[in-house]
């Protein structure tokens, strides 16, 4: 049910600095690039943010135990997994963790295994960190991004101590199933790797014949070889509240990490701890809606992309992210044609794909048709020009 909230309010961004707006600041190009969303948080949030601005003092803040409580009760709740309060170690942000991922586990010149496309910042962590990265592309089976499990395997090396997973997956919106996750962990298992997953995009479910399952989760084996990091902040768009949280069950793998970390990483602002306590205990009913809106503008988004020639996309099981094929259209600079036409867009290379673009929906519904509107234009005044 939508009735509460309401998702096709437009909020004018552009008065705020902010990346997303700030890009195309008096420009008439509409932004559907970097992963954040268009809406307002939830009101329990602002709420929360609100009583605790009346206090003046914003002295060092650690993590208290209803914040811990509310953490570990939503992960039960939606994703049956059921953690520790020591297992976990609270974080200003996702790429700063799976950063320190990169520096806690193996030594100065090992490698680190990835499957493209990816979020860019998971190629740049290792060499970040004195480590040397390996990645081999995901393969499209029919309409289904797929792990090349031969490949990977051959990839993998006797200098590979870590796989950084991304799931549910950014940019191509899977949510892997018990069976590549079992084979993902056989796999660490056989070549005694540490697997760090980045389940940022875990309360972005859109398809609900594929629920989350947090690879550690799995079993023992697979939790002792596994650092989880999670956050609120795209489900409960607030990602510039710095705010996220490894979980760690392993003790010695943890003490690793804390370590890696000594002097370079902050805690989390107070305002960001506030925020995910009232999202993990108070921000479910916010969040079904919002997947039920996503999900409207999902559908738009393939027939859409389904009617524009020499472009194909697959349904995100997860995100509010498009991955669009452009190979077949023929641009040699997707992302610049879209953009030219007045549609801004993530270009496939950073993510290790060219040929590909990004297209983030979480965006009012009238923002989402006009961007559209302008895509399938440009591309039939092309095809009508040559
Ligand atoms: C998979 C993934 N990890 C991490 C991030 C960013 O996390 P943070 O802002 O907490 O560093 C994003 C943002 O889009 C993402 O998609």
């Amino acid at each position: 049910m939508t009735t509460h909230f309401n998702f096709d309010l437009p909020i004018e961004r552009s008065t705020q600095p902010g990346e997303k707006w700030g890009r195309y600041k008096g420009r008439d190009i509409l932004p559907l690039w970097v992963a954040d969303m268009d809406f307002a948080v939830a009101p329990v949030i602002r709420e929360a943010l609100a009583k605790r601005l009346e206090h003046p003092v914003f002295g060092y803040t650690p993590p208290w135990p209803e914040l811990v409580d509310a953490v570990i009760a939503g992960i039960a709740r939606d994703h049956d997994w059921h953690i520790e309060p020591d297992w976990l170690v609270w974080l200003p942000g996702m790429v700063s963790g799976f950063n320190i991922a990169c520096r806690a586990v193996g030594d100065s010149g090992d490698e680190v295994f990835t499957a493209t496309p990816i979020y860019p910042p998971f190629l740049t962590a290792p060499g970040n960190n004195d480590r040397r990265l390996v990645s081999r592309p995901l393969v499209l089976q029919g309409a289904r991004w797929e792990w090349d499990r031969p490949a990977t395997e051959a990839a993998i090396g006797p200098r590979t101590r870590l796989m950084l997973l991304c799931n549910p997956h950014n940019p191509v919106g899977r949510v892997f199933d018990d069976e590549e996750l079992g084979w993902l962990a056989g796999l660490a298992e056989r070549r005694d790797l540490v697997i760090c997953s980045d389940e940022i995009h875990c309360g972005l479910v859109l398809d609900q014949a594929h629920p989350h399952r947090p690879i550690a989760s799995l079993n023992a084996a697979a939790a002792a070889r596994t650092i989880t990091l999670m956050a609120p902040s795209k489900t409960w768009n607030m990602p510039a509240l710095y705010c996220a949280f490894a979980i760690i069950p392993d003790p010695g793998l943890r003490r690793a990490y804390v370590h890696a970390m000594r002097g370079l990483v902050s805690a989390p602002n107070v305002l960001g701890l506030v925020a995910t306590e009232a999202a993990y205990r108070d921000g479910n009913p916010w969040r079904l809606a919002l997947l039920d809106y996503l999900r409207g503008n999902c559908a738009r988004v393939m027939s859409a992309v389904a009617a524009m020639p020499g472009l194909s996309t697959t349904a995100p099981e997860a995100t509010y992210l498009a991955w669009i094929d452009c190979r077949a259209s023929g641009l040699a600079d997707p992302a610049g044609f879209f953009e030219a036409a007045g549609v801004g867009l993530s270009d496939g290379a950073p993510f290790g794909m060219p040929g590909f673009v990004r297209l983030n929906f979480a965006c009012t519904r009238s923002t989402l048709d006009e961007a559209l509107r302008r895509m399938k234009n440009a591309l039939t005044a092309r095809q009508t020009e040559s």
